[in-house]
């Protein structure tokens, strides 16, 4: 195959990725980091807190080797890369594979489609996901270019929790007790406590600007149980993009960013450069009745010019239960492109999002009154398979690994959001249920929130396998004859994580045709430790390409 045709193209392709790699290696290891004032080892990718960015053209497959040199169980997840036909390489541990053991290596085939801004990998195996997370930039391919300015630099921003102790404990001792988990001990920025923490001093977060350049801050909340606001002293953000795709230009004082969302910004330095401007990132917490960590994570930003600093700037941020701050943030997220919104639906799923509880022996758990914490979607408090994984019973039928019964419609409709429920509702039903759905088919899924245990939360819900339109959200419970009329049908944002707000509801919409087992859960880890989690199997189409594709060799073992 010598043709120099051929070898054109080689020499060409080869240019052509000449800042992008298409094969990488993630050796997942346990190294010691120091932070506020203590040592522990962490779960890292190749060494490295937070993990390292990753470049690709939109469009392009890439190959990552996750080598397991670790001593407990790791998947890995690309979370908002829809990898078309491909659930083989998605992800989430006994829902699409079965874990890779420590010593065991497993090469992910990451398929980028539509998605071309930001999006994120992240470990997707109990609550690993801590501290093994890193970016993906997602280049237009040329000759495409951005539809905004181009920027002078990129910034990557990555909001994280830390927990002195072994987060291996954090999540075992919750889990045995059945109370809430302890809350983190800091928030971080790009790994960096800042100096508000004991011995963060040299542990902040420092950027660098020209005067008069433009910085592409390209940012993700990787924290594991909060939503943030965040903002910089003096200096407004224009948000372009949010979830990998791109959105109208918003001018922001401040920003709400979910747990699992990523956001581009850019920021103009032009403020007066003898200043020091900081930033800062907090929890926006909508329940005062639970524990949240309520500290400050604070980042330096500095001109380059400046020699002495003459004043220090800090930020105004909302306060930590300004609903109206959080949502209307969110509620100015448009999409760029108008007019790709599915504006008939062939299947609306109502579903509840709950927190739940369960009775212990003599009330010795340590939930609300002696019970045992538990979460659920329409009652079911989704238990994960424990041998082998959905996907694999699925392709391979082998039966008793889950049902397909995931119920359409919330199995009692009571006032959903009433500050005060019958006990009796709180309990929900133990079980592994998935819904099927048909290739091609338009979607509208309705996830509606709960005053059940405790009043309410938010809850940030993550869809895989698919970006979708958030055609709706609003407070109290859905209205199935009046809230469609007040859809967004033009130019919703087009995300892959849609915050429910507390006692209140948000409305999907998304076309099924991508053939795979998808998974859909809340993105607060503890939430989905409880089991606020589905499964959504989207069944093969009639032409070669709406079908799953074959698996790949090497898939780890299932036992
Ligand atoms: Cu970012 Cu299933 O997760
Ligand atoms: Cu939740």
């Amino acid at each position: 195959m010598s043709h120099p045709l051929f070898i054109y193209f080689l020499i060409s392709l080869s240019l052509y990725s000449s800042c992008t790699a298409h094969r990488h290696t993630f050796t997942v290891k346990e190294v010691p980091y120091k932070k506020l004032c203590s040592t522990k080892k962490i779960l890292t990718v190749n060494g490295r807190f937070p993990g390292q960015t990753l470049k690709v053209y939109k469009g392009d497959t890439i190959y990552v080797n996750v080598r397991n040199r670790a001593s407990e169980n790791i998947t890995m997840h690309w979370h908002g890369v829809e990898q078309p036909r491909n659930p083989w390489s998605d992800g989430p541990e006994y829902i699409t594979q079965c874990p890779i053991r420590p010593g065991s290596d497993f090469i992910y085939e990451v398929i980028f489609s539509t998605e071309e801004t930001t999006v994120w990998w992240h470990a997707h195996s109990s609550w690993t996901r801590a501290t093994v997370h890193g970016l993906i930039f997602v280049y237009p391919r040329p000759p495409k270019s951005l539809p905004f300015p181009k920027s002078d630099h990129e910034v990557p921003l990555i909001f994280g929790e830390w927990w002195k102790k072994d987060v291996r404990e954090v999540v075992e001792l919750f889990m045995r007790t059945g109370g809430d988990p302890n809350v983190s001990d800091a928030l971080t920025i790009n790994g960096h406590p800042g100096f508000l923490y004991p011995c963060s001093k040299s542990d902040t977060f420092e950027l660098m600007v020209e005067k008069s350049k433009t910085y592409r801050i390209r940012m993700v909340n990787a924290a594991l149980n909060l939503i943030l606001f965040f903002a910089i002293a003096k200096h407004n953000l224009t948000v372009v993009a949010a979830d990998g795709h791109y959105t109208k230009p918003i001018n922001a004082t401040y920003i709400t960013i979910s747990p699992g969302q990523t956001l581009d910004l850019l920021l103009h330095a032009d403020q007066n450069p003898k200043s020091t401007y900081y930033m800062a990132a907090r929890a926006y917490h909508s329940n005062p009745n639970i524990n949240f960590n309520n500290s400050t994570t604070i980042g330096i930003l500095r001109y380059t010019s400046s020699t002495s600093s003459s004043s220090k700037r800090y930020p105004n941020l909302p306060y930590y239960n300004d609903t109206s701050a959080a949502f209307r943030f969110f509620t100015s997220m448009k999409c760029l492109y108008s007019g790709q919104v599915p504006v008939k639906i062939s299947r609306r799923i109502i579903s509840t999002v709950s927190i739940n509880n369960l009775m212990c022996p003599n009330n010795s758990c340590e939930g609300p009154n002696g019970s045992r914490l538990a979460a659920s979607m329409n009652n079911i408090s989704f238990v994960t398979p424990s041998h082998v994984d959905i996907l694999k019973a699925y392709y391979y039928h082998i039966r008793g690994v889950y049902g397909t019964r995931f119920p359409e419609f919330p199995p009692l409709v009571f006032n959903f959001t009433a500050d005060d429920q019958p006990l009796f509702l709180q309990t929900p039903r133990f079980a592994t249920e998935v819904k099927i759905l048909k290739f091609g088919e338009s979607v509208e899924i309705v996830l509606q929130g709960t005053s059940l245990v405790g009043g309410g939360i938010d809850h940030p819900m993550h869809l895989h396998g698919f970006s979708f339109y958030e055609v709706g959200v609003g407070f109290g419970n859905y209205n199935v004859t009046e809230d469609p009329s007040n859809y967004n049908l033009k130019d919703p944002p087009y995300i892959n994580t849609a915050t429910v707000p507390r006692n209140g509801w948000v409305a999907i919409r998304f076309i099924a045709d991508n053939p795979g087992v998808w998974f859909m859960h809340c993105h607060f880890d503890r939430h989905l430790t409880w089991g606020m989690k589905v499964v959504f199997i989207v069944m093969n189409g009639r032409g070669l390409n709406q079908q799953i594709l074959p698996p790949p060799p090497n898939l780890p073992p299932c036992y």
